[in-house]
């Protein structure tokens, strides 16, 4: 039978009395930087001037101005510099170990960035892969290929896109230490970056759209990947101002097996098939039944009265956008200080604004997950669970009390998140999403709970606040504190709160 996300969600469960033990193996740790050897790199500018924009701005911001008469290779360069690109170094005895400006579980970036150019100034047409490692590009097909990227996409925004992103994971990167469970942060972790991408290319006035919907064969064939052990999870479509011509589908070639082996990422790759099952299962994408779930009302969950959040004009950023962005950590040095008002509000604003883009082509999606909240320590705010409704900015009461403590218990014992003032909460009915999306629905669910989980992060950062997500929890025992029904889960979790080392500005 089909895996369903629900299923897979269960199956991948940590359970507290059941937890089997798992060495991992470092002679076959994963490589965290893909490689084409052969492939001369293309050096993308290194002297780019970051956009001095404000991050609620960006947020916040419905579309894109769209005004850029073409795109450069110096705009390219600074997209992929504020999407993925190398924040910090911490020294091993092994060698140096760089950080991101995007979070990932376990710090083992399974994310990769591909690109399809149209009209780029300076750049050929064609598909080239981007190298996190040395800020360059590898071309991996010349010419103009959008014509076979309409035949695999739905998106009516390829009729004039100039750049196409793909968004892939490569599996064994997280499966190395997270095994079966390691889908969920495949898409977590893809999710993360989709947000980083968004903004930059919004922070360049472009009106990006994304997409989880397109045919993955065909896209994964397009790209090169070893689908067995590397997929395409999102999409981005940059439009440019003119339409093209229609042109005549040109059949893909298979790219050379050199190509399709850098998917490799060490020696001794071990298969879990959960992994691969969970993912074909999601191939096949329905168009979601007429009646969607609203996700916040079909947790179990209930609040007697809903209160708008009637956030301020501007939120209380310290940092700009791009600061933001390259000063992004995962801060787990939370101390028992409440986070202001402002503050919070600030959060639950930004977690109200669209996801994936201004055109709204996801919106829909953003159904297949709800947000909830829990008050550790917030002015204004009395302790407890509540649940945020994005579509009227309003907050609900299920239930007052002290719940930090005990979430930090089923976070595996990370006592210090116990200290951590509020901890955001990304849920699902997963029965529902399955019967309303098919499994394809849990990639929506998972990638929009990361990407909003970006989205925290950085705004948490702007703001002089600690932040840091949590995939790691015994599922069932958060099913009880929250009081959720049978089929709902928690997918996700952000902790934020004023941290030691930096002064809440606030
Ligand atoms: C999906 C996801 C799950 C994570 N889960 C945990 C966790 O359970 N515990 C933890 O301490 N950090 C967790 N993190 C934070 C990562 O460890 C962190 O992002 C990574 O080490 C990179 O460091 P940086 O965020 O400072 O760049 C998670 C991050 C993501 C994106």
């Amino acid at each position: 039978m089909k895996k369903t996300g629900f299923q897979y969600h269960k199956d991948t469960s940590y359970d507290r009395h059941n937890m089997t033990g798992h060495y991992l193996d470092w002679q076959n740790q994963p490589g965290v930087f893909k490689q084409y050897p052969g492939i001369d790199p293309v050096l993308l500018p290194q002297d780019v001037h970051s956009p001095n924009k404000k991050l609620s701005s960006l947020i916040k911001e419905t579309a894109g101005s769209a005004t850029l008469q073409a795109v450069s290779l110096e705009d390219l360069s600074l997209i992929l510099r504020l999407t993925y690109s190398l924040t910090a170094k911490a020294r091993h005895t092994g060698g140096d170990f760089y950080y991101r400006s995007v979070a990932s579980a376990g710090a083992l970036y399974p994310a990769e960035i591909y690109f399809a150019t149209q009209g780029i100034n300076d750049l050929d047409d064609g598909l080239y892969h981007f190298s996190v490692a040395r800020h360059s590009l590898c071309l991996l097909r010349r010419g103009d290929i959008s014509a076979p990227i309409k035949k695999s996409t739905q998106s009516a925004n390829i009729n004039t896109s100039i750049l196409t992103f793909f968004l892939s994971a490569i599996f064994f990167r997280s499966a190395w230490k997270y095994r079966a469970r390691s889908y969920r942060y495949h898409l977590l972790d893809t999710g993360h970056l989709t947000e980083n991408l968004i903004l930059a290319l919004k922070a360049l006035e472009l009106h990006p759209a994304l997409s989880l919907d397109f045919d993955d064969t065909d896209v994964n064939r397009l790209l090169g990947l070893d689908e067995t052990k590397e997929v395409c999870l999102a999409l981005c479509h940059v439009p440019g101002k003119q339409a093209h011509e229609d042109k005549k589908t040109m059949e893909i070639t298979e790219l050379p097996e050199t190509v399709k082996n850098a998917s490799r990422v060490s020696e001794e790759e071990t298969d879990y098939p959960e992994v691969r099952a969970i993912h074909t299962a999601g191939v096949e994408f329905t168009s979601p039944t007429e009646s969607r779930p609203v996700m916040v009302h079909e947790l179990g969950l209930g609040a007697d009265k809903w209160t708008e959040i009637n956030p301020a004009d501007t939120w209380p950023e310290t940092l700009k956008y791009a600061e933001a962005v390259f000063h992004r950590r995962s801060k787990r040095n939370f101390v028992r200080q409440p986070i202001s008002q402002n503050c919070l509000t600030a959060l639950l604003d930004g977690l109200c604004a669209g996801c994936f883009g201004p055109d709204g082509e996801m919106s829909n999606n953003n159904q297949s997950m709800c947000i909830g909240f829990l008050v550790g320590n917030a002015e204004g705010f009395d302790p407890g669970l509540y649940l945020l409704d994005t579509s009227s900015s309003s907050i609900g009461m299920v239930a007052p009390g002290f719940f930090t403590e005990r979430m930090a218990h089923i976070c595996l014992d990370q006592a210090w998140l116990a200290n951590a003032a509020v901890h955001f909460l990304f849920m699902s009915d997963l029965n529902l999403v399955d019967q309303a999306y098919g499994p394809r629905g849990y990639r929506y669910a998972m990638m929009t709970a990361g990407a909003l989980g970006e989205r925290l992060y950085l705004t948490a950062t702007a703001m002089g606040l600690g932040c840091c997500g949590i995939g790691a929890f015994y599922d069932m025992e958060e099913v009880e504190l929250l009081g959720l029904n049978s089929t709902s889960r928690l997918l996700y979790l952000v902790a934020v709160g004023p941290v030691k080392s930096i002064k809440n500005f606030a």
